[in-house]
């Protein structure tokens, strides 16, 4: 593993979370898929990462998601360097990274409240959850609900989730990662399988409430109309580097430069 630079950690205490020539190699990749990547994102900040198919975006999220580990390279959130942490403190430091699925990964027969607190599995014990979902408290449900509110979904609470449209399931997915009360939001596509105007709400969601709540959020596109027009940042995702950046606004076409 390759220490951080000076240079490095000046520019992490500026930063939520910091990437350092970072390496990715996935289980039965022949070679790295990820390489030499570094990159500052502040709190409250929104990334997009477009890029063709196959270039590596997914690979970069999972392993900001601590789901692939990196091959070289550090990987700093909040001051903590996830790189070097193992067992109880990695989880701990996982558990404040949400991830927002392309196709939800919701359990359809349960309620909608009951995948919401999904989200606090990282912090409950199996038994606690386990009674959650027989009988909650009225304060576990507050919590439910008020997750619910921030995505416009409160009177869901109890409608069971296959009852929900693709727009109003991928809501609830982020009020669960809201449940986590993550410092970086974590979404992969999120709107590649719905209409356009759901998908634009979701993006403006996703976008006001990394704002409001000092998030990180890193979300991978393959519309750049969208990525400019919801991202205070976009970068590109090719050949498994991440070959531009731009700062963007709503109204400029999308800008890449090295
Ligand atoms: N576990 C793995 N084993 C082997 N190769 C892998 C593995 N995971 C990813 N790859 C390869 O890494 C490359 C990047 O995959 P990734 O899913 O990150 O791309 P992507 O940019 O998200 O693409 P898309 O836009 O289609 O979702 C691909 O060539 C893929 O085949
Ligand atoms: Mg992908």
């Amino acid at each position: 593993m390759i220490e951080p630079r000076g240079d490095a950690v000046r520019a992490a205490s500026r930063s939520l979370l910091t990437l350092r020539d970072l390496a990715v190699a996935p289980l039965g990749a022949a070679k790295p898929v990820l390489r030499d990547i570094a990159l500052d994102v502040g709190a409250g900040e929104c990334l997009a990462l477009v890029g063709a198919s196959g270039t590596g975006k997914t690979t970069l999220l999972r392993t900001l998601g601590g789901q692939i580990a990196a091959v070289a390279g550090t990987i700093e959130l909040d001051g903590e360097w996830l790189t070097a942490l193992r067992g109880k403190a990695l989880r701990r430091l996982r558990s404040r990274v949400g991830f927002v699925a392309q196709k939800h990964d919701l359990v359809e027969p349960l309620r909608v409240h009951q995948n919401v607190m999904a989200g606090a599995l990282g912090r409950w014990s199996t038994l606690r959850a386990l009674r959650y979902l027989c009988r909650p408290t009225s304060a576990e449900l507050a919590e439910a609900r008020s997750a619910l509110e921030a995505v416009g979904l409160a009177h869901k609470l109890r409608a069971p989730t296959a009852a929900l449209s693709g727009g109003e399931q991928q809501r609830v997915a982020i009020a669960r990662a809201l449940v986590q009360a993550p410092r970086l939001l974590l979404a992969d596509e999120p709107v590649a399988s719905l209409d356009p105007v759901t998908a634009r709400a979701i993006l403006e969601l996703l976008t006001s409430l990394a704002k409001r709540r000092g998030m990180a959020l890193i979300c991978s596109l393959h519309q750049p109309e969208l990525a400019t027009r919801y991202f205070d940042r976009v970068l590109e995702v090719r050949e498994g580097t991440l070959t531009g950046s731009a700062a963007v606004h709503a109204a400029q076409p999308l800008r890449l430069t090295a």
